[in-house]
């Protein structure tokens, strides 16, 4: 054959592939709202940055008549490409091929690109979309799983691990986003569950359906599976590129700086924050009133809302908040809020992020169904993240700051390099009235007017405690500051904080209250 017929032959069977599971599979693919798997790349990454391998990869099975079967790239595209100028690697499964389902082939391909962004230290971006272990191919589909996850954890804290829900994500294929670093969902789109509706009607006899089960909403707001929602594909991989210009490549590296911008003057942090400790007030406003361009990204938006994680600038260079919301349960810290912290807190660890905490909260939330839930457990999670973690830890206390809590936000005992508080915080083993009312309960009970006595012992609790400044008379605050002064006070620790080097005990890993 001359060179012209080869690149022919080639550019046919190229052609051949590329159409996937064929017109009729791609119609029912747009039909539900989808784009295409290669439609997704595309959007995803850099204008024609996409480079694909394993286009010609067949799989072997011989069971079931698949022998008979030709699946086009055997229903997985694999490539590499960039966003922003930097590369990245990327899977998207392809459902109109055989519902995307996961073969052995499909598998080592997966496998293939995990192996590349682990090897050259660049992020992954895998698509689900599949009705997942293709059953023709039986205990292959399983291996190719467990390949799967042994890689995402290895590659766990070294790379970026994304992972996008773009359709079904059933049975044991959802291990592989829950062992990610962040799981993107789509309204009416993604649908993640381990038994389908299906399997819960014969077992339990209940109905309801895949949105009901699993679908964006269910994981954004209550597993706390998801960390981003979208409702449409689009937006979806705006979120995805705006979080990768947040965070560094690798473990090695920091993330890109950019020009440092000053708040916007419409953020006032002196008019945020009632004088009242009793009235809620919305903790993004204080973020957004010292971060750069007032710019925050959040993260879990829609999950355990009484603490806010996310990222922002500082001076250019990215920071991890993590604040307690007044505004939802006082702030308390909970079972699920302790996860969404502790995860995020390990996160920035990873990756070199320095991590700001603004503190204002009465502490963990009492009650038998958080003891039952495992409050205990769940809580010693973020004191073990904040702990463990060596990058640089400001801590900013505003106003309450009580109890367990206290400790466990970073306190000057969990190794911050810098505490900070307002004149407003109020740093005590519990609020003043609970106080009160345990340590002068006899007094209380005595007076002739109990209630009169209640509060003249509230009051004199709140003098001696309610305030900064016992800490600050033991250096556990190294310094009470206005609230105007949050900004410089920041951005001035985080750059001495540039060469931190804090060693730690040689060990294999330690042991967190998973
Ligand atoms: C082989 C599959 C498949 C699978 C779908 N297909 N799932 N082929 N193995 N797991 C094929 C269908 O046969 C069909 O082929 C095509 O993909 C499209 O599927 P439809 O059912 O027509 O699509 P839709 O109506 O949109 O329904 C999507 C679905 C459904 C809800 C995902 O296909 C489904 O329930 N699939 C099975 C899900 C499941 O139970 N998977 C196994 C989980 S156990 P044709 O040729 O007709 O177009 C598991 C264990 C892993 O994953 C454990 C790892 C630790």
């Amino acid at each position: 054959m001359s060179l012209k017929r080869n690149i022919l032959d080639l550019r046919k069977r190229k052609e051949k592939v590329l159409q996937g599971g064929g017109e009729k599979a791609i119609q029912k693919q747009v039909a539900m709202g989808k784009l295409t798997a290669r439609e997704r790349v595309t959007s995803i990454l850099d204008e024609d940055s996409f480079h694909e391998y394993d286009l010609f990869v067949e799989h072997e099975a011989r069971d079931f008549g698949m022998e008979k079967k030709q699946l086009h790239g055997d229903g997985v595209i694999i490539g590499t490409g960039t966003i922003y100028g930097e590369p990245v690697c990327i899977f998207a499964q392809d459902f109109t091929v055989a519902g995307g389902s996961l073969g052995l082939m499909h598998a080592r391909k997966i496998t293939k690109i995990m192996d590349h962004a682990l090897k050259m230290r660049v992020p992954l971006i895998g698509i689900n979309d599949s009705g997942g272990a293709r059953i023709q191919e039986g205990v292959n589909s399983l291996a190719g799983y467990g390949e799967i996850f042994f890689r995402n954890t290895l590659a766990s804290g070294v790379i970026p691990q994304l992972s996008v829900i773009l359709g079904p994500c059933a049975g044991g294929a959802v291990y592989s986003p829950a062992l990610t670093d962040f799981v993107f969902v789509v309204e009416n789109i993604s649908k993640m569950f381990i038994t389908g509706p299906e399997v819960i009607k014969t077992v339990l006899g209940e109905e309801i359906s895949m949105e009901e089960l699993g679908g964006a909403r269910v994981h954004s707001e209550i597993t706390g599976n998801a960390h981003f929602y979208a409702q449409s594909e689009y937006e979806c991989f705006e979120q995805i590129k705006k979080l990768l210009t947040f965070i560094p490549w690798h473990n090695g590296k920091k993330a890109k700086a950019f020009p440092p911008k000053p708040p916007k003057p419409e953020y006032k942090i002196e008019e945020i924050v009632p004088a009242d400790p009793t009235q809620p007030y919305d903790i993004r406003n204080v973020i957004k009133a010292i971060s750069d361009d007032s710019d925050f990204f959040e993260i879990m938006e829609n999950f355990a809302k009484n603490i806010v994680i996310g990222f922002g600038r500082m001076n250019g260079e990215t920071v991890g908040f993590v604040a307690n919301q007044p505004m939802v349960l006082a702030g308390v810290l909970d079972c699920d809020s302790s996860d969404k912290a502790a995860r995020f807190i390990r996160y920035c660890d990873s990756f070199n992020i320095p991590i700001v905490t603004l503190e204002d909260m009465p502490g963990y939330l009492p009650g038998v169904d958080q003891e039952h839930m495992g409050v205990i457990r769940h809580g010693a999670k973020i004191l073990y993240a904040y702990s463990e973690a060596t990058v640089p830890k400001i801590t900013v206390i505003i106003r309450k700051a009580y109890g367990g809590g206290y400790i466990a936000m970073n306190s000057r005992h969990m190794k911050a390099d810098f505490m900070f508080a307002w004149p407003t915080a109020e740093i005590a083993v519990m609020g003043p009235e609970g106080a009160a009312n345990i340590i002068f309960r006899k007094e209380i009970m005595n007076a002739e007017d109990p209630e009169a006595m209640r509060k003249e012992k509230v009051a004199e609790y709140k003098e001696k405690f309610a305030n900064p400044y016992v800490a600050a008379a033991k250096g556990y605050i190294d310094t009470v500051i206005e609230p105007e002064e949050t900004r410089n006070m920041l951005l001035h620790s985080i750059e001495v904080s540039n060469n931190k080097v804090d060693r730690r005990p040689e060990k294999k890993h330690g042991i967190p209250p998973f």
